[in-house]
């Protein structure tokens, strides 16, 4: 199971973390993905001058933006 995290710090929530959860949300759903990705929230990881910080498999932040989720979740989860 691969863990999918979003920050949803006070300066991410303004950038639209909760679009992008709910656009991986939609996307995990619409590919079947349920049982592979665990989808959470986390607080602010320190990356807050950037757009929305995401976190894959507790690695180092990306940097997401509510136009660019769904390239994002695309290049890493349904191109690899
Ligand atoms: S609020 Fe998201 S990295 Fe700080």
């Amino acid at each position: 199971m691969r863990k999918l995290s979003v920050c949803v710090g006070s300066s991410c929530h303004l950038k639209g973390a909760y679009d992008i959860i709910k656009i991986f949300e939609k996307m995990i759903k619409e590919n079947k993905l349920e049982d592979e990705i665990e989808l959470s929230a986390e607080f602010c990881c320190g990356n807050c001058t950037r757009p929305v910080s995401v976190k894959i498999d507790n690695g180092d932040p990306f940097s997401v933006t509510r136009e660019g989720a769904y390239d994002f979740f695309k290049k890493h989860f349904l191109e690899e």
